[in-house]
């Protein structure tokens, strides 16, 4: 008797979850009855048809798609919602007067539907920040050297540059916080997501190792170098991403940005630095920086691929991942991919291992890894 009941709560379950569901959703529901699928359809065709469609897809672009969603993961949100967890005021208006039973039906209604086909041509957006930053170089490598390796006095090397730091001087160009460069015009057509791109392109050159400076004594300035190691790593070679590396660089310009501190560059934590460093001084600096051995600071040929390769852990179609509710992400709508990674990043959406999973990263990456979701096949 006892198996014969068990076998028809199985089967049951097997029924009512779809062979993409794992069979926790509902032993987690416990002894709740099962979800009416049919009122949710009642329920969806009277508030939620406008914006996800009756076939679970959305309307316009930036609204996800439900359809073919996991059941436990799209009642964890509407649950969110009503929580306040989640703030989009009208999914906090709709969830709020929804009861347990209205979330479980509806959840139950979007899962069970078959997911959206992702739309043809969408991975003709499908562009690598680093083949766009290579392209948009073409404008830079003319004064900057060929893959960023500058061989012209004065003028910065740009290979293994840190690229937050890459994109903040670009803008400090733009706001005339440094004093007008020769490429200042060209700068000002460039959008966010270009200066990413390029930096991520720069960031992944090779440094050239470079020869004997000019002038200065590299052996006397290792010694006055000790403490700008601190922030700008051992032997000017920087791991953090908005500090510049200065190992490699073009002898001449180190020794006019040290400068700039004192008088045009306003960095507070940098000029209190500089300011007691006699004329001697900074060559000698700049000709022990400017011989040291620099690497390149980001792997940008791969970093998509590396990047949803550490995403696939946990929302490959296919993974689910018990212990969490896991949305699939697979052909969902690529502009609301973009909302919810930057709201994860910008702390407009809890969840704090996905905050930590996304907080290193630009717009374009962002876009380029929500242009791969999209393109895929929902399963
Ligand atoms: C006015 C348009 C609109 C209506 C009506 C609406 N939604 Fe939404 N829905 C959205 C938008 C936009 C989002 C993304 C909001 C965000 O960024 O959190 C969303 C998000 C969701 C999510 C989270 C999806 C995810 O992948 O995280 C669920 C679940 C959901 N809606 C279910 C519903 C249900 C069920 C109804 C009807 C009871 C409904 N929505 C009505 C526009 C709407
Ligand atoms: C006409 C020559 C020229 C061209 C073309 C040029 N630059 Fe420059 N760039 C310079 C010079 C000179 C400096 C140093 C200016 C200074 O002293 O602040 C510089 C500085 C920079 C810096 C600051 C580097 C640092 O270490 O702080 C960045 C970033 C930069 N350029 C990016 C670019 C990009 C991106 C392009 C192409 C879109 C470009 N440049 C094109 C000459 C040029
Ligand atoms: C407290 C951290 C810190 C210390 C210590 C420090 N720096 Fe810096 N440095 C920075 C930061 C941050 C920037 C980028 C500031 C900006 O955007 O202009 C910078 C910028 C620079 C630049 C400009 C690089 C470029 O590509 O334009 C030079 C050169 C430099 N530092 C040299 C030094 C030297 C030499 C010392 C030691 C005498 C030193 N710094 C000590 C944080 C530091
Ligand atoms: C350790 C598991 C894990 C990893 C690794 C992970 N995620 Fe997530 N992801 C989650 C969980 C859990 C949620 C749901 C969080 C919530 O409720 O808001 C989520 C939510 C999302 C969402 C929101 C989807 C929606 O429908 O609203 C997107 C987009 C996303 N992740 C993309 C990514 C990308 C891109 C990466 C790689 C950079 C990544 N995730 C890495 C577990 C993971």
């Amino acid at each position: 008797m006892k198996r014969f009941l068990l076998g028809i709560v199985l089967s049951v379950a097997l029924i009512g979850c779809t062979d993409r569901e794992q069979p926790t959703a509902r032993t987690a529901a416990g002894k709740q009855a099962a979800a009416d699928v049919r009122a949710g359809k009642a329920f969806a065709e009277r508030e939620c048809k406008g914006c996800h469609g009756l076939n679970g897809a959305g309307t316009a672009p930036a609204i996800p798609h439900l359809a073919g969603q996991r059941e436990r993961y799209l009642l964890a949100a509407l649950q969110a919602y009503k929580e306040g967890k989640r703030t989009h005021a009208a999914l906090r208006e709709v969830a709020g007067h929804m009861t347990e039973t209205d979330m479980r039906n509806l959840a139950a209604y979007y899962a069970g539907l078959p997911p959206i086909a992702a739309a043809p041509g969408k991975d003709a957006q499908l562009v690598s920040p680093y083949e766009k930053g290579k392209a948009l170089a073409a404008a830079c490598v003319k004064c900057h050297g060929e893959d960023g390796n500058s061989r012209n006095p004065g003028t910065p090397s740009l290979a293994g540059q840190q690229p937050r730091y890459f994109v903040v001087a670009i803008q400090e160009y733009l706001n005339a916080e440094r004093k007008k460069a020769p490429m200042h015009s060209m700068l000002s057509g460039l959008s966010k997501q270009d200066m990413e791109s390029l930096a991520l392109y720069f960031a992944s050159q090779t440094p050239a190792q470079r020869a004997a400076p000019p002038a200065g004594d590299p052996v006397a300035g290792e010694p006055l170098s000790a403490v700008c190691g601190g922030c700008h790593g051992p032997n000017g070679v920087s791991t953090d991403t908005a500090t510049p590396s200065l190992a490699g660089q073009d002898f001449r310009y180190l020794v006019d940005a040290v400068k700039a501190y004192r008088t045009t560059r306003k960095r507070e934590n940098m000029r209190i630095y500089v300011t007691g460093l006699g004329d001697k001084d900074i060559e000698n600096i700049a000709a022990f920086y400017s011989v040291q051995k620099s690497r390149a600071a980001e792997k940008g040929q791969t970093i998509v691929q590396d990047l949803t390769e550490k995403c696939n852990r946990c929302h490959a179609p296919g993974v689910d991942v018990p212990a969490m509710a896991v949305p699939k992400i697979n052909g969902q709508d690529r502009d609301y991919l973009i909302m919810a990674l930057r709201a994860y990043r910008d702390d407009r959406r809890e969840s704090s291992m996905m905050h930590k999973m996304t907080l290193p990263y630009g717009d374009a990456i962002i876009e380029s890894v929500s242009s791969f979701y999209s393109s895929q096949p929902a399963k």
